[in-house]
């Protein structure tokens, strides 16, 4: 007997809410504010004030508009931070006070989230969550302080505005760091198919929602024309110039919407240091699997020649890459994944062992199991948490000052980087932080988490179409 969609999402919908939240309540249907603390609430004020400042304060200012970017010999008409792909790189110190003044000359409303931050929840940027979107024509003031040092990045929190040109990557620095490297890389990873024969985001969604009538919408992946390394193509990529010896930090950051990278550089090993900008016990790696959301820091120490670093998408065809080169003579590395580093020890964010982090415990059991069933609807192209699209789900219940649990099972055959906002999340295998958690195929992963940020917080899957297709929920706080 064919069971229709809509069928599926009630009945699974009314089975799950007994079944998997025991010990975690929801709210009242069809009042989802109900009863919780939001983004007005005066206890966000009050855990901004607490927070730890350095005095410092950083202030810019940001115009997302239409414009035409050069990737490389391709021009791509989109919608970008100041004219450019990624936008501009934000820095400040750990404790700084943020302004950061978003213009918005975009036809559409936008917003921007500062993603990995645990930031005041009025400033996370999400529409109808916690502001309202930032209408054409006007301007927004996001001010906040940024509590912790790492990698993070910002991006717009609308549609699928993620997947045009609209992000950009923010480094909050450590006064304390002992800085055991010599110079830094920033890599901006991205998918790019915006403004490329006709292409937008939303005619891809189109596409993928019409192509998946009649059959599981699992595994289907978008086949991008281009691969970028900061907005570069290959045929044009970014060269890095290093000298011989030089402890190179590397700050890896992927904010393509619907891509994972294999990466390495070739003839080194990575050292990876730093996952979702926080310290991990320091591992060797050959190559590092980095999804949608996720930020990876490396140190290398690099080699007499030219090097690639190698960004392949996992399980599609094409690349990403670019040049690091510490000598003029050496010949330019071939543009192929086929390199030895590809293949060998390669890691992902389950395998990181964490280390002690000031700023970062779990101190009690958890009180509360926040269980995600990630699933798939029946011939559509339809994404699910516990069998419902976010238009149908009532908010996961924390109460400050609770431990929780975050059970993430992916039942299907993609891959789903799972991002909590506001909160960074310490798995239970390896005890790593993260924000953003790689749930590999028809997985489990568990992560724990205290509740000292209030406000209501977007829990979601990066891949930008599975979100806007419907996997995402949110985390609220009893009031
Ligand atoms: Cu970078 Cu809600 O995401
Ligand atoms: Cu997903």
């Amino acid at each position: 007997m064919p069971i229709s969609r809509r069928d599926l999402l009630r009945l699974g919908g009314a089975g799950v809410a007994g079944a998997t939240l025991a010990g975690c309540q929801t709210a009242p249907p069809g009042n989802p504010g109900g009863g919780l603390v939001d983004s007005s609430d005066p206890r966000i004020a009050q855990v901004e004030t607490a927070r730890a400042r350095s005095g410092a304060s950083v202030a810019a200012s940001l115009r997302a508009a239409p414009t035409t970017v050069d990737l490389g010999g391709v021009l791509a008409r989109t919608w970008a931070y100041d004219d450019q792909v990624p936008g501009p790189l934000l820095r400040a110190g750990a404790g700084d006070e943020l302004a950061i003044s978003l213009t918005n000359d975009l036809p559409d409303p936008t917003t921007i989230h500062w993603h990995g931050l645990r930031l005041r929840n009025d400033m996370d940027g999400v529409p109808e969550m916690t502001q309202d979107a930032i209408a054409p024509g006007t301007t927004f003031d996001y001010s906040f302080v940024a509590p912790d040092p790492g990698t993070y990045f910002y991006h717009s929190h609308v549609g699928l505005q993620l997947d045009k040109g609209l992000a950009g990557v923010l480094i909050v620095d450590d006064p304390d760091e002992p800085g055991d490297y010599d110079a830094e890389w920033v890599i901006v990873l991205d998918d790019w198919a915006d403004g490329i024969d006709g292409a937008t985001p939303e005619s891809i969604l189109q596409e993928l929602q019409q192509s998946s009538g009649g059959m599981m919408g699992d595994g289907m992946e978008v086949t991008y024309p281009h691969y970028l390394v900061n907005g570069r193509l290959p045929a044009d990529a970014e060269t890095f110039s290093a000298e011989p010896g030089q402890r190179l930090r590397l700050r890896i950051i992927n904010a393509a919407a619907d891509t994972t990278f294999r990466c390495a550089l070739s003839e080194h090993h990575l050292e990876l240091t730093h996952k979702d900008g926080v310290p991990v016990r320091p591992v060797q790696a050959d190559a590092v699997i980095v999804s949608m959301g996720e930020r990876y820091d490396a140190v290398v120490t690099v080699g007499d020649g030219a090097f690639a670093f190698i960004a392949a998408p996992e399980d599609k065809a094409g690349l990403a890459l670019a040049i690091l080169r510490t000598s003029a003579q050496a010949q330019v590395p071939p543009a192929t994944r086929d390199y030895p580093e590809m293949s060998g020890e390669v890691f992902f964010g389950s395998h990181l062992t964490g280390v002690d982090v000031p700023g970062y415990s779990v101190e009690d059991d958890p009180e509360v199991t926040i269980d995600l069933t990630l699933g798939v609807a029946r011939g559509a192209y339809t994404w699910l948490i516990n069998d419902v699209t976010f238009d149908q789900a009532n908010p996961f219940i924390v109460e400050q000052g609770q431990t929780f649990r975050v059970r993430m099972r992916n039942a299907t055959h993609a891959l789903h980087p799972m991002h909590l906002h506001g909160h960074t999340v310490q798995l239970e295998e390896g005890r790593s932080w993260q924000d953003t958690i790689l749930v590999p195929n028809m997985a489990t992963v568990t992560a724990v988490a205290v509740a000292d940020n209030p406000g209501k917080w977007a829990m979601h899957c990066h891949n930008a179409f599975h979100m806007e297709a419907g996997m995402m929920g949110t985390l609220g706080y009893q009031a």
